[in-house]
């Protein structure tokens, strides 16, 4: 098995190397092409938004990200590579398992386990191994301390998560893909069931956590995609049509098709 531990720290550069490189990728849902031919570099300790059309492949390509795309029944990797940090994560050797916990997804509708929070916080931490019995309270704060969550639920950690929030739930769940000590965040929609203020929380924590890890957020907000990008991939009929830092795409486009779309020209 080809380790996916979190390497040495590298010191934050101007223009981050790639922190996910996708090369020719084609997948398909029962031999239906989804993604055709995508080839792109996700930065590292960046906010990379993917953005286009509802139906153009943005989850599709999310979950090739981190093998979570095979899970679905019918689902194929046609052709083409994912990287991460270097590392095919097709590869032969690449336990799908511990690309899955190393590469944290996160949904659009969050999902408590029906457990205390405590135990949905520490639940892959356990599996895993990362955390000692003994230690699991110190170990859970360290983790909801890091989105602000800690003081909202330290009279209740033995309570079951499911009376949280829909906010407070969703920043749940972004702990407990921290808890597992993740090397990149993805997140697909994630504040598209909040409400303005549990979206703000969210936005601040993505924001503060880009200092640790490549963040890849799928949004239909371009609100949203200006506020915490630095770089944005914009899909369309499972193509990528333009890819690069935020500013160009929102500001100067190579294509009109993204133009329109970012100014809400069409939807
Ligand atoms: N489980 C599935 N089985 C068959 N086809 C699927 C499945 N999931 C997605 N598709 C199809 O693959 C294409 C891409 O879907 P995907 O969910 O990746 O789009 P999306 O950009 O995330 O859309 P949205 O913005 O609505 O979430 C669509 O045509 C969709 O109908
Ligand atoms: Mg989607």
């Amino acid at each position: 098995m080809i380790a996916l531990e979190r390497a040495s720290e590298p010191e934050q550069a101007p223009n981050p190397p790639a922190a996910f490189e996708v090369e020719r990728l084609t997948t398909a849902y029962r031999g239906r092409p989804a993604l055709h031919d995508i080839s792109c570099a996700i930065p590292d300790r960046r906010v990379t938004a993917i953005i286009g059309p509802s139906g153009c492949g943005k989850s599709t390509l999310v979950r090739a990200l981190n093998r979570t795309l095979e899970l679905t029944s019918g689902a194929t990797r046609v052709s083409g590579s994912v990287s991460f940090g270097g590392l095919d994560l097709y590869a032969p050797g690449v336990d799908p398992r511990a690309a899955r916990r190393s590469l944290g997804l996160i949904h659009q509708q969050p999902v408590a386990f029906p457990m205390s929070i405590l135990e949905n916080v520490l639940f892959g931490a356990l599996f895993h191994g990362l955390c000692k019995k003994a230690d699991r309270e110190s170990y859970a704060r360290v983790f909801l301390e890091q989105v602000n969550l800690w003081e909202e639920v330290k009279d209740r950690l033995h309570e079951r998560a499911s009376r949280l929030s829909g906010g407070q739930l969703q920043r749940l769940c972004l702990v407990r893909a921290l808890a597992n000590r993740p090397r990149a965040i993805l997140m697909d929609e994630p504040c598209s069931a909040l409400d303005p203020f549990s979206t703000r929380h969210i936005e601040e924590q993505i924001l503060a956590l880009r200092e640790s890890y490549p963040i890849v957020v799928v949004t239909h907000d371009i609100g949203q995609a200006r506020r915490i990008s630095d770089h944005v991939l914009f899909m369309m009929d499972g193509r990528l049509v333009e890819a690069g830092p935020s500013r160009q795409i929102f500001e100067r486009p190579r294509s009109r098709l993204v133009g329109d779309f970012v100014s809400g020209r069409c939807g």
